[in-house]
């Protein structure tokens, strides 16, 4: 057992012996979250890691994240607390079967554009034409011409939640994340009735049966903006990942955040699966671990070019 602070103290000294800097998700650990140059959604830490200075990233999140800080800066030495951080949405759409897919439509003379979510590998990002995160999805959609049909990746509730809200039909890959396929609505409704005048909100990740008794959807970034904007001390149900109440705390702390419990898949018993755990991976000591020894790094790779475009046109 190494003591929280003394790994903190250490992470500091290394950030500057190494020139590196961390950027963290909201995801992981509230105590990386502090330690952290940089904390963000999916976007804004990818705008982030093309305006660090320093020669090293440190990117506490999963795999598809420090790729794409990679992508986006070829010249830094891009390292990641674990390499077995990984993500279900991302491993639900490996980029074969998307090429075998987009073959097939082709074939079929459908005429379309792919838009993929963040949440994949570079390899999938190569096969397509737009990236999108839960932050620009709207935006972005509505830059796809008209006259084409949509094929959207790899996230199924994100995608119906986003025909929704922009009115373009879709082709849906059937991904999902694990962590918000589970949030109970049984427990959902219980805690409401529980905590009379709460409130709701949840990632556009979760099943649409979640999504229809919530009172603000977004992405992790907007929920923060939206628990910042509500003075009024309130209690609100949060369907999301859990280590996200300790970013609202930080910027709300006038209001009471309540984790909506997952369910287990194969008992059906409620569980603390809200819980991420590639984000879990990351720990402060691998942070200080991958910062004093240089790895694990994410090495450069050809199709990182073809994907570079891709989300250079998508998030720049
Ligand atoms: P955002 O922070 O962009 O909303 O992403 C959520 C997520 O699931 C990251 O893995
Ligand atoms: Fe992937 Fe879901 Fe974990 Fe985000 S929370 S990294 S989408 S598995």
């Amino acid at each position: 057992y190494e003591d929280p602070l003394d790994l903190m103290d250490e992470i500091d000294e290394l950030k500057k012996e190494k020139d590196a800097s961390i950027l963290a998700h909201f995801y992981v650990d509230g105590e990386i979250q502090d330690i952290a140059d940089f904390t963000g959604d999916s976007l804004k830490l990818a705008r982030d890691a093309t305006k660090v200075k320093t020669s090293t990233i440190v990117f506490s999140g999963v795999h598809f994240m420090g790729e794409s800080a990679k992508i986006m800066n070829p010249e830094k030495r891009v390292l990641i607390p674990d390499m077995l951080a990984g993500c279900s949405l991302a491993e639900s759409c490996p980029a074969d079967q998307l090429g075998s897919f987009q073959e097939q439509l082709r074939a079929e003379g459908r005429s379309f554009e792919t838009v993929a979510y963040i949440n994949t590998s570079a390899a999938v990002k190569s096969l397509c034409d737009w990236i999108v995160t839960s932050g620009n999805a709207q935006e972005i959609i509505g830059r796809v011409p008209d006259d084409k049909e949509i094929l959207f990746v790899p996230d199924q509730h994100l995608g119906r939640y986003l025909m929704e809200v922009t009115g373009r039909k879709m082709i849906l890959w059937p991904g999902s994340c694990m962590v918000h396929e589970v949030f109970s609505i049984q427990d959902l409704i219980r805690a409401k009735r529980n905590n009379p005048g709460s409130k709701v909100i949840a990632h556009p990740e979760c099943p649409q049966n979640i999504l229809e008794i919530t009172d603000f959807i977004g992405g992790t970034e907007k929920m923060r903006q939206h628990v910042m904007s509500v003075k009024e001390p309130t209690t609100f149900l949060v369907a999301t990942e859990s280590a996200m109440i300790h970013a609202f705390e930080k910027s709300a702390p006038q209001h009471n955040f309540v984790p909506v419990p997952g369910i287990m898949v194969d008992t059906g018993e409620t569980c603390a699966c809200n819980r991420c755990p590639h984000m879990a991976r990351n720990t402060l000591q691998k942070v200080r671990d991958c910062l004093r020894d240089g790895t694990p790094e994410i090495v450069w790779q050809d199709y990182f070019e073809k994907a570079r475009a891709v989300l250079d046109k998508s998030l720049l």
